[in-house]
């Protein structure tokens, strides 16, 4: 197994900032991964993807699945050949979508045969994903079905020397089924976990309440990956408690809305008020869309032509890659300073 945090840069509290070495990129954590669902994040090229600094984008098997095909994907020697992505991916299982949508039986070790033939450098465990809003018998089942299907996962995996399993922490809001979850994944020494379930509708005190009792019990020589978590906010707390990787839809499709973020929260391009704005989206970013286009320029293509969105996305995803980064995680810290968030309440020590 060669996925493990190869060097902390630094620390800050329960914040940290570590090199991740994986077989197709070398990255720096804390870390965000574009989504992309048939093998391209909408809208930008994958030279692009480097340009902006993005390190490792995140693919769904489930629509892999569906198009380009498992048999293409043998047939172009993997997902990043075929996408022309020289660093590294992730592929989420698809969870318990596949499941359902795809009647599988057999979808455990289906779905793993799958990721090793895409040839991502982290593949997701198959999860059984509930809503946090619901209640019930239903996470309970879940989280068990979840430790059941890790085993199935580990013994279908036919590429560990250079695949990673990553399996995925559930269990609803419910610290007593979530530390039963997380101590079963500890005990199969994965090469790396990730908190799934979340970031589904629930209040943000619950949620950062199972991060942080989450990675208080995680290795700490492990990367740990919150699930479906894109808000510039929630990877500021979530990193001060100590997680090293998000992924979320969130940069890009609200670009596609024609909404750019900005240090000050959002910008929506759509408005009138922008037909006439001739500065860059945000001109503190440096990045080659603030740098060569204004507002105004924007707002004219927004809704009418593909490169509004393209551009927005760009722009989006930048933000988002550069925010996390530093040497140093202080940033977090004192971001949440500045946002005025004290996250003792939900480090206090959980005990079962
Ligand atoms: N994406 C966001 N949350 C989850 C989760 O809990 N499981 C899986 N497999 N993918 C996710
Ligand atoms: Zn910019």
């Amino acid at each position: 197994m060669f996925c493990f945090l190869s060097q902390v840069l630094g620390r800050f509290n329960r914040a940290r900032a570590a090199r991740l070495a994986l077989p197709h990129h070398v990255c720096q954590t804390p870390l965000f991964m574009p989504v992309g669902t048939q093998g391209t994040i909408k809208g930008l090229t994958t030279n692009q993807l480097e340009e902006i600094g993005c390190q490792i984008i995140l693919g769904n098997t489930y629509h892999l699945a569906l198009r380009p095909t498992s048999e293409l994907l043998d047939e172009a020697g993997g997902l990043h050949k075929f996408m022309n992505w020289p660093r590294a991916l992730l592929t989420d299982s698809g969870g318990f979508q596949m499941v359902s949508l795809l009647h599988l039986a057999d979808i455990t070790e289906k779905g793993v045969t799958f990721q090793n033939r895409i040839g991502a450098d982290i593949i997701m465990a198959l999860d059984d994903v509930v809503k946090t809003t619901i209640t019930g018998p239903r996470i309970e089942e879940a989280m068990y079905r979840t430790l059941r299907w890790i085993d199935r996962c580990i013994a279908a995996h036919e590429r560990p020397h250079d695949q990673n399993l990553f399996g995925i922490v559930q269990g609803g809001l419910d610290p007593i089924l979530r530390d039963i979850c997380v101590r079963g994944l500890v005990d199969r020494n994965l090469p790396g976990y990730a908190i799934g379930g979340l970031a589904g509708g629930e209040d943000k005190d619950s949620f950062w309440r199972v991060v942080a009792q989450c990675t208080a019990a995680l290795p700490e020589d492990k990367p740990r990956y919150v699930m479906g978590v894109g808000y510039p906010l929630d990877i500021v707390v979530c990193s001060a408690l100590g997680a090293d990787m998000y992924d979320c839809v969130y940069p890009t499709r609200t670009a596609r809305f024609g909404t750019a973020l900005v240090p000050e929260g959002v910008l929506k391009l759509k408005h009138r008020a922008m037909a006439d704005d001739t500065r860059p989206i945000d001109p503190t970013c440096s990045c080659m869309v603030c740098k060569n286009y204004t507002r105004a320029y924007i707002h004219c293509l927004v809704t009418k032509d593909a490169m509004g969105s393209q551009l927005l996305s760009y722009h989006n995803l930048y933000y988002i890659m550069q925010f996390p980064k530093g040497d140093v995680p202080e940033w977090v810290c004192n971001a949440m300073e500045v946002a005025g968030i004290d996250i003792s309440s939900c480090c206090a020590p959980f005990s079962s």
